[in-house]
Parts: structure tokens; sequence; C-alpha cells
């Protein structure tokens, strides 16, 4: 098997999706990861046909502990080896910190955090032995910013990702793996239509909103180019300029006004929600 395996989380949509294509278009075979295996199995049919790939379709639970090792173990069944990691499944919880259930903060570290660290250990000392690799975490332009009002684990989980990828960058150089961490702003897909924050952040200005497949290119060509952190899209780039340079209270207090356009600080109303 001459070709490269990217292991893809949250390809069922949204920017994981674009980022299964972008890599299937740069001859890569897949492996996809999310629930909605129907949805997995139509893209992977596609981009079969479409690039001449393999793909294996791994549906997995990224909320159970037990998800990673399972899905290494399916992969390393079918006698492949990851070549690139893609971490990137996620959503969003609305409501601020108290309204939201213990269940569904927890769930949300491990998805959103645990989950990315143990794939990145389970795969990285193959990559260390073989001398080479690529690891996309992807975070936020929320990572960068101050903590907003409501949504409130999410910039935390999203700035530590930032800090984990510098660190991989550091320690996998010498070893020929690329770490980056891909930082986009508001971006088309499903994530506002899971946490029920649709209306709200469509108020915000159309030139605000990134396609996800532009947000899919930039990281992927980061990765190639081992750009530590990529934020997409110029008016991002000069609000996360503007952030480094503000002093800190002047940077808090546009994020208080901003954080009501963007943010559900009321009951909560995640879909998924559970006690
Ligand atoms: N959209 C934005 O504005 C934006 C901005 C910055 C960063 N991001 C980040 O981009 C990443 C992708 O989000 P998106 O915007 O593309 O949203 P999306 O369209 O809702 O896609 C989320 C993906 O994650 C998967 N997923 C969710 N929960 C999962 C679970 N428990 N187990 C396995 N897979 C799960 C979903 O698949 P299933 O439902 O089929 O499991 C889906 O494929 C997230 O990490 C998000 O934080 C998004």
């Amino acid at each position: 098997m001459s070709r490269r395996l990217a292991l893809i989380t949250g390809a069922s949509s949204g920017i994981g999706k674009a980022l299964a294509q972008e890599f299937a278009a740069n001859g890569w075979d897949l492996a996809l990861v999310a629930r909605r295996e129907d949805r997995l199995r139509a893209l992977a049919d596609q981009l079969e046909d479409q690039h001449r790939i393999e793909t294996l379709v791994i549906a997995a639970d990224l909320n159970d502990p037990a998800a990673p090792k399972a899905i290494i173990d399916a992969v390393e069944s079918r006698e492949r080896q990851i070549d690139a990691l893609v971490n990137n499944a996620g959503f969003g919880l609305p409501g601020t910190y108290t309204r939201t259930s213990w269940k569904q903060q927890s769930d949300f570290i491990q998805l959103m955090y645990i989950s990315y660290c143990e794939l990145v250990h389970r795969v990285m000392p193959g990559m260390e032995e073989r001398g080479y690799g690529r690891i996309l975490n992807v975070a936020s332009v929320a990572g960068i910013m101050p903590g907003s009002r409501g949504h409130t684990l999410y910039s935390s989980v999203k700035s530590a990702l930032i800090k984990f990828s510098q660190s991989l960058h550091l320690e996998g150089k010498a070893s020929g793996i690329h770490v980056s961490a891909l930082c986009p702003g508001l971006t088309y897909s499903e994530f506002h239509d899971v946490n029920n924050t649709r209306k709200l952040v469509s108020q915000m200005p159309k030139f605000w909103w990134l396609e996800a497949d532009e947000v899919a290119k930039a990281g992927y060509d980061a990765l190639q180019r081992n750009q530590v952190v990529c934020v997409p899209g110029l008016w991002w780039k000069f609000l996360t300029g503007l952030n480094q340079v503000l002093p800190g209270p002047a940077s808090m207090w546009l994020m208080d006004r901003q954080s009501a356009n963007l943010r559900n600080t009321g009951e909560n109303t995640a879909k998924d929600s559970a006690s």
C-alpha cells in the first residue's frame, strides 16, 4: 500500500467533511470517524470514486472514553498505519456554565480535549519511529481571544489545544512530524444548528463568515508547511492580531460586548442536552 492514510474525526459534516475532501484531493487514503455512519459511507463512496483512494469508515462516539483505543484498533486490524491525524470532531454548549449539567460539561471535555490528547498519544509514537507524521488539531479563534460569557469551557479547551499543539510541534520537529493548530472563526457548518445558536449568529455580518472548504484548505496547507498556528481569513487574522496588541482589559471589554451577539447565555437549549 503506497498511499498514506489520514484519520479524520468529525468527518460527517462541516469542516471535517471539507478536510476529508481536501486530503482525498491530495491523494490520501482516509479513515473517517463520526457517529453518523450513513453520512460517512456516502462521503467515502463519493471520494473513492472521485479520487481513486481507499477509505475506512469507523462509526464511533467520542464521548465514550473507550472510543480512541477502539478507533486505532479498527485501523490497525486493517493493517494500516496512521500517517496523519486530524482531531476535528466537536460541538458547543449554549447557556452559561451553571445552566448546563456537569454531565454535559464532562462529555464536552472528554470529546473536545481528552479524546484529542489520547488519539495523539496513541498515534505519535508510530510516527516518531517511521520519521513521518502530520497532526492537525482543530482549535478556534476562541482559543486566542479572551473567554466569553456563555460557551464557557469552549475558549479554555481551544486555548489548551493551541498550547498542546505548540508543544507537540516542538517535540515532533526532530522526527519529521508536522503539528498545527487550525483556528477558524465563524464558519458555515452544522455547528450552530447543533447548539441552537443559528438565529443569534446569523446576525453577524456576512464578511465574518468562512466557508468550510476555505478553512480546510488553509489547514491542510499550514500542516504541509508546518505552520504551528493557522487563522484562516483576513478578518480573523486582523481580529486575533488586534487582540495581541490591545491591553487585556480592552480585549475583555470588547468580548463582553460581542458575547451578547454570539452566545446564547439563557437556558440551555442544546438539542443533545443530557441530565
Ligand atoms: N463552525 C464554526 O464556526 C467553528 C469555528 C471554530 C472552530 N470550529 C471547530 O470546528 C470543528 C468542527 O465543527 P464544525 O463547525 O464542522 O461543526 P459540525 O458541522 O457540527 O461538525 C461536527 C462534527 O463532529 C462530529 N461529532 C460531534 N460529536 C461527536 C461525538 N460525540 N463523537 C464523534 N463525532 C462527533 C459530528 O459528527 P456526528 O454528529 O455524525 O457524530 C460532525 O462530523 C469543531 O471542533 C469546532 O469546535 C467550528
